[in-house]
């Protein structure tokens, strides 16, 4: 048996140090939101792989899906001999996307590569090459995308030149001082002092910024960027990567904010731990780029599609969105508890069961305590939680659990976390 000090050793030597790990707890197998490492320790997984198993790990409905689409075919390439799986994934992904302007799908595999393709498509569109993004924000690791990305270090230092003509607005943060007037003054001044809206192809936000500490868009500035498009004729491009598929209480976060984006990204939960990711938009925006502009060789796997109709079934059977909501309430009143006995837990926050903790010194928001919570991810991890790390300034703690996972285990999780910020914190 391999122990997880050996694998480490080979880890080093075979694998670039550029992609890092967590935990040094080397998985061999998982269920729902378990987790038994290669020394069989047992670990409540509160990671969820980054938010890709809102269904849990291995639910037997996925595998099921996994295993009949096994005994028929693996592989064809969608852009070779298509199949049905692709076809009937998308046309539940355009019911299920928020508005009521008929909708196109296409399929990538990962999540940079949806934001990429996004991209492309909102050029084709519109014929316009500037792109808004927002500081914070987290698009993923490709040229385009860390280009997109809002933070310098570890994701775009040293790899540059970035692409050409994107420019980055504040994302309004209450609990640092940063208001939505604020982003909006930005916008107004980049207008009037740098760029020509006219020029503008798309502006791309997450309605929670995940990598950059579940912070959520409000909703007033979401419908303000909304209208902002439709006077300028840009796109607006909502990237769902990490809040879509139930996690917020809603199918997708920006649903609170009632608003339809152009196009919307997802990825990450829609397939069960199956790489599959999706640009879902507005039919007429969709069908701009001629035949052979898109496409990928594995994009819309057919193993990735029957799994991500096994999950679209899962989330509706299991009404995740109602537990999204049930177990967010326990984990933000939990952490609020928590709150009053460790003042380094600045803020707590949601929505849904996207739930993060902001750890800082002296109880201020301008003071973030990096070191505190890289040490709890590692005591947790001692104790045998799995919880990550996020944040502008590498001070939240997301909490990502399954919303399959039980009251139970649930509550066993936060006991953990309790008594490893007792261990930490004090
Ligand atoms: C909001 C958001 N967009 C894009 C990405 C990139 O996805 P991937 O890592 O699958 O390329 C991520 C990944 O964390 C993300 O959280």
């Amino acid at each position: 048996m391999s122990s997880n000090a050996d694998l480490q050793q080979r880890r080093q030597n075979a694998v670039p140090r550029g992609v890092s790990n967590s935990l040094m707890v080397y998985a061999d197998r998982a269920l729902n939101a378990e987790l038994w490492d290669v020394e069989g320790r047992r670990f409540i997984d509160f990671a969820s792989g980054i938010s890709v198993l809102n269904t849990g790990h291995l639910h037997p409905k996925v595998k099921a899906a996994l295993a009949e689409q096994l005994e028929r075919f693996t592989h064809t390439c969608f852009q070779v001999t298509p199949y049905e799986s692709y076809i009937a994934l998308a046309e539940q992904l355009n019911q299920a996307a928020p508005g009521s302007t008929p909708k196109k799908t296409i399929f990538l595999s990962t999540g940079a590569e949806a934001v990429e393709n996004a991209i492309k498509i909102a050029r084709f569109h519109t014929r316009r090459s500037a792109l808004i993004a927002f500081s914070g924000g987290f698009h993923g690791r490709t040229l385009a995308c860390i280009s997109l990305t809002g933070k310098v270090q570890p994701y775009k230092a040293g790899f540059g030149p970035m692409l050409p003509e994107i420019y980055h607005l504040p994302f309004p943060i209450p609990y640092h001082g940063i208001s939505v007037d604020d982003s909006l003054a930005a916008l107004e001044q980049l207008f009037k002092a740098d760029l020509d809206p006219a020029r503008v192809a798309a502006i791309i936000i997450e309605p929670v910024l995940g990598e950059g500490g579940f912070y959520a868009a409000p909703a007033e500035l979401l419908r303000k960027l909304r209208q902002l498009c439709d006077q300028h004729g840009m796109v607006l491009i909502i990237d769902e990567i990490q809040s879509g598929f139930a996690r917020t209480g809603r199918m997708f976060a920006v649903e609170y904010a009632g608003i339809e984006p152009d196009l919307m990204v997802v990825a990450k939960s829609i397939a069960g731990g199956i790489p599959l990711s999706a640009v879902i938009g507005k039919a007429a925006i969709m069908d701009a780029p001629g035949p052979g502009g898109l496409g990928g060789t594995f994009a819309g796997s057919p193993l990735a599609c029957a799994a991500g109709l096994a999950v679209l079934k899962v989330i509706r059977d299991e009404r995740l969105t109602e537990r999204a909501l049930h177990m967010g309430h326990f984990m933000t009143s939990r952490l609020k508890g928590l709150q009053v006995r460790f003042p380094c837990i600045g803020d707590v926050r949601g929505p849904g069961a996207m739930v993060a903790m902001e750890l800082v010194k002296n109880s201020r928001a301008d003071q973030p305590h990096a070191e505190l919570t890289a040490a709890l991810v590692q005591a947790a991890g001692r104790r045998g939680l799995i919880i990550l790390a996020c944040g502008i300034y590498s001070n939240v703690i997301r909490f990502l659990a399954p919303l399959t996972i039980s009251d139970a285990l649930l509550k066993e999780g936060f006991n953990l976390l309790e008594q490893t910020l007792g261990e930490v914190a004090s």
